[in-house]
């Protein structure tokens, strides 16, 4: 019998420290892409490199939920809107009801929507974008959650809404959350949220960046405050697209990526208060993401500053991605948004022929562009709305601990009456942290919807598991030996 099998990417796979050969599980993998000869030669591929990037695409595509993300007829906005006088941002523009599952890795008994919405980037311009509502089968019902509609004649149960943040999935439009099959996020956090009935049972409405997804040109990647708009407007979306299901009051939530655009929606709650906010869940947030970067992971660094760098001139006109990138490296990134690769591609082109190739630029960290970005999308030192969840591994490679830490303090020094609780997780890595304190952030949130008052002030602990770490499962950042595969025998 052929084992369960089910298909997934894993988020941080894309940008690895090592440079070795992968090989194709065809029986899984199902895409006949091969580079052309032009695109190989233009950004000077070896052949082991042509050889992973090959895979890497092939893989990506087969974790589409049937369509390619850039084929799929429902990311296309219809002939009546004009880009250029779209509807006040928040505002639906196409729902699809009923996602048809059949072809996603969902656990059973949820449903899914999907939606088009307005929402706003980094500098205010209105952009249509995509995003998903995952349905639990049943909410769970507390006593302080009330309907968007404010209509309390019936007595049908509200969802309690989680906005939540995702993590890097790529920086192109066939990069989309809500069309991969396991939405990207899988059972680190959406599947959870929507699942455990014991403490929520949720709905998750998760917004795809900007550029994700829908064709509207380059995505403003690692802008957290752009990512934070795109989570504040898809939820007031979603609550006016469903006003008697889902619930005024929110919580947000994040890891990585996406628990740094949960900070900064925090922030950005205090700046422009949302009705009905309880509280941020920022998990492994990137902070000071440039100085996030591992010193001695230069793929990572690579894959990160290049896909900053080929968004950032959309937000600063006079930037250009050979600013920061070497002629090869924008050669490079050039072909991943000709390819449409995503995060595990991107990986690929990032590892730069083991280290042998160049692909940023000596000086680039000290250009004005990586000046401005580093001010301008600093999470900490600012003030936010609490209160403030923060879950952080002491061993993360990636949105490395002591920035982390940095940015708790100065903020916990300038707001000494913050609501901010920061849990450090021993030995433990970038994504693992999840499962690490499941139950932890679970209780948070769900307290959050119980309506229980948070104490002001800053909380710092530090855990460790009783029996110690010795056998636990912390290998490299996903530290994860398995991936969610589609079933493709129907058993
Ligand atoms: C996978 O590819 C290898 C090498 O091309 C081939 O020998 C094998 O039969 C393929 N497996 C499946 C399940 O297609
Ligand atoms: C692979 O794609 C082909 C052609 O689209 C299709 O007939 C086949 O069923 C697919 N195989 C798998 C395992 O998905
Ligand atoms: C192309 O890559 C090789 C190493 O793989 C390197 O020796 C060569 O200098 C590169 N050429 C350019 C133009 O970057
Ligand atoms: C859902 O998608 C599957 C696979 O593409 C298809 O066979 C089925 O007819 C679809 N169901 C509905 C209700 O459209
Ligand atoms: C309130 O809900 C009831 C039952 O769902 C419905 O019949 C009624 O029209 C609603 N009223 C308003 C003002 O939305
Ligand atoms: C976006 O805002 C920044 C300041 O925050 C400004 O420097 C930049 O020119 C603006 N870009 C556009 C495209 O308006
Ligand atoms: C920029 O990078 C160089 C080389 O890694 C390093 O020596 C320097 O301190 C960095 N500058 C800043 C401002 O981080
Ligand atoms: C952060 O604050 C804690 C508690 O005040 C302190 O023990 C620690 O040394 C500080 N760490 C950094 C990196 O500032
Ligand atoms: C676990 O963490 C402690 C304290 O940070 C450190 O001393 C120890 O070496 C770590 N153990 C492993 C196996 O990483
Ligand atoms: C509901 O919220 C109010 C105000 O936040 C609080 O005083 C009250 O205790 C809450 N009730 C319950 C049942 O949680």
């Amino acid at each position: 019998m052929p084992s369960l099998r089910t298909l997934t990417i894993l988020s941080l796979l894309a940008v690895r420290d090592t440079f070795a050969l992968l090989d194709s599980q065809n029986n899984t993998f199902n895409s006949t892409f091969r580079l052309t000869a032009q695109q190989i030669a233009t950004a000077n591929l070896s052949a082991d490199t042509v050889q992973n990037l090959e895979t890497a695409i092939q893989f990506e595509r087969s974790n589409n939920a049937g369509y390619l993300i850039q084929d799929d007829p429902f990311y296309i906005l219809g002939d009546e809107y004009d880009l250029d006088n779209l509807p006040p941002q928040g505002t639906i523009l196409k729902v699809e009801e009923h996602t048809n599952l059949s072809l996603y890795t969902l656990p059973n008994s949820l449903s899914m929507s999907r939606f088009l919405y307005v929402t706003e980037t980094f500098n205010g311009t209105s952009v249509p974008a995509s995003a998903y509502v995952l349905w639990p089968y049943q909410p769970r019902s507390f006593k302080n959650i009330t309907k968007c509609s404010g209509n309390s004649s019936d007595d049908q149960q509200v969802y309690p809404v989680v906005a939540f943040a995702h993590g890097t999935s790529g920086q192109t439009q066939a990069c989309a959350p809500s069309g991969l099959r396991n939405l990207w996020d899988q059972w680190n956090e959406p599947f959870p949220i929507a699942l455990q009935g014991k403490t929520m049972m949720s709905p998750v409405v998760a917004p795809d960046y900007a550029g994700l997804g829908v064709p509207n040109g380059i995505s403003q990647y690692f802008m957290l405050p752009a990512q934070a708009n795109d989570l504040y407007h898809a939820l007031a979306a979603a609550q006016s697209q469903w006003p008697s299901l889902l619930s005024k009051e929110f919580v947000v939530a994040g890891q990585s990526q996406g628990g740094g655009v949960a900070w900064s929606a925090a922030q950005r709650q205090h700046n422009r208060p949302v009705h009905g906010y309880l509280g941020t869940l920022a998990a492994s947030p990137f902070t000071d993401v440039l100085a996030a970067i591992a010193a001695d992971n230069e793929a990572q660094n690579n894959g990160r500053v290049a896909g900053i760098a080929q968004g950032l001139n959309t937000v600063l006109p006079d930037f250009s991605l050979s600013d920061w990138l070497t002629p090869v490296g924008v050669a490079r990134w050039n072909l991943i948004h000709d390819i449409k690769g995503c995060g595990v591609a991107s990986g690929q082109l990032s590892a730069a022929e083991g280290g042998a190739l160049q692909i940023l630029k000596t000086g680039w960290n000290e250009s004005w562009s990586a000046n401005w970005y580093r001010s301008a999308v600093m999470n900490g030192g600012k003030d936010f709305a609490g209160p403030m969840l923060i879950i952080q591994g002491t061993e993360d490679p990636n949105a490395n601990e002591p920035v982390v830490t940095k940015s708790v303090n100065e903020t916990c020094e300038l707001f000494p009456e913050a609501q901010l609780q920061y849990i450090r997780y021993h030995n433990v890595t970038h994504t693992p942290v999840m499962m690490a304190a499941h139950h932890i952030w679970m209780d948070w949130i769900h307290d959050r919807f119980a309506g229980l008052e948070v104490p002001k002030g800053c909380v710092q602990q530090t855990l460790s598991p009783p029996r110690g770490i010795n056998g636990a499962q912390f290998r490299g950042w996903m530290s994860q030996t398995w991936f969610v595969e589609y079933d493709v025998y129907g058993i």
